[in-house]
């Protein structure tokens, strides 16, 4: 999803883009066929589980910028695979900074890092006495709740350590949930989209769902591709958290889908699943995106409602002709 919407950007702004693909994606292009006839787009081989292919990536495109968008990115499947998600996610980002810098010219580099670095502010920790915030910033501390949270605060730790002790223009945009039509439908609100207007097509009948009281600071995944190329376009590397500041629970993005294809009582649609209900929450869950206001001019635009609408409506553009 981030790349297609990185893409699209960069595009806008006359960059040349090459995109990494291992041989397993050749099938999932759907969110880039709109590009692939585009003569700036380049598809190259590349896996982060393999450094020679990263070094080989950055020798074919010779890039003045390189964002990070690869990776695991799962939190409930990241516990079935722990150590795949370390390795890809983690370490994998380790390869690609060794990459950069074996590569040696000078590249502005993003690391797309998480609000899962977060995770628990509560229990066992020194910081436990510090008053605590209401909203996530660059200066709350880190103690994630799941393999996916550690292998982000591995790889966002390390793009600090690249920047302090090599001197590399690293930058970690702290990415709260983003969303849109193109989300996958393993993330929560693709699967409500696409499963609300199934409902409305007559194709499904009900959804199965975890924690409905789960809350989420989403925005909207567009605009967040842009606070990442703002990122590398400033004089200094720096990171930040970029979010709405506004949290929502999947019971108000359940209320807007079922309500834009006109249902105003979903609760007999919804079966609750034990196996989507998650070992351990992260217990922050809205950002504080201050300070990508202040020092890049960055605001998200794209208002809740309207996000759920859009999604709603590409599932049922989507869908219609399977219908009929
Ligand atoms: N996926 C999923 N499926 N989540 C469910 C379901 C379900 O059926 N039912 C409830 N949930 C709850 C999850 O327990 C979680 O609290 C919330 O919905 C959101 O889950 P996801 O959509 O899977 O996203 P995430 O918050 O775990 O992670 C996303 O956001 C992170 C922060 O930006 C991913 O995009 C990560 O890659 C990203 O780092």
């Amino acid at each position: 999803m981030d790349g297609s919407h990185l893409a699209d950007l960069l595009v806008t702004k006359n960059y040349e883009v090459f995109g990494t693909v291992r041989n397993s994606s050749a099938a999932k292009m759907l969110n880039i066929k709109h590009l692939l006839n585009n003569s700036k787009i380049h598809l190259v081989k590349g896996d982060l589980t393999n450094r020679q292919s990263l070094l080989r990536c950055l020798k074919a495109a010779e890039p003045d910028e390189v964002y990070n968008l690869a990776g695991q990115s799962s939190v409930g499947i990241s516990w079935d695979t722990p150590e795949e998600t370390s390795e890809v996610t983690g370490v994998g980002t380790l390869r690609l900074l060794e990459a950069i810098r074996e590569y040696g010219k000078k590249i502005r580099f993003c690391q797309a890092s998480s609000s899962e670095i977060f995770g628990n502010t509560t229990n066992f920790y020194p910081w436990d006495k510090m008053p605590k915030k209401e909203k996530s910033d660059e200066s709350t501390p880190f103690d994630p709740r799941s393999p996916y949270g550690v292998s982000k605060l591995f790889a966002h730790c390390l793009t600090k350590n690249y920047r302090q002790n090599f001197g590399m223009f690293n930058c970690s945009a702290i990415l709260f949930n983003h969303e849109g039509p193109r989300r996958s439908s393993i993330f929560v609100t693709r699967k409500i989209s696409e499963t609300v207007a199934k409902i409305a097509l007559g194709l499904a009948k009900s959804i199965s769902l975890g924690d409905l009281n789960a809350r989420r600071d989403w925005g909207y995944a567009p605009e967040y591709v842009e606070a990442m190329w703002l990122m590398l376009q400033q004089n200094k590397p720096d990171d930040y958290v970029i979010a709405t500041g506004i949290s929502h629970n999947i019971r108000d993005f359940l209320n807007c889908a079922f309500k834009y294809i006109g249902i105003a009582d979903w609760r007999n649609y919804i079966v609750v699943d034990e196996r989507y209900i998650r070992l351990a929450e992260p217990d922050v869950l809205c950002g504080d995106a201050s300070k990508a206001k202040r020092l890049l001019g960055w605001e998200p635009k794209m208002k809740f409602e309207k996000m759920v609408e859009e999604m709603v409506q590409n599932d049922l553009d989507r869908l219609a002709h399977v219908s009929r």
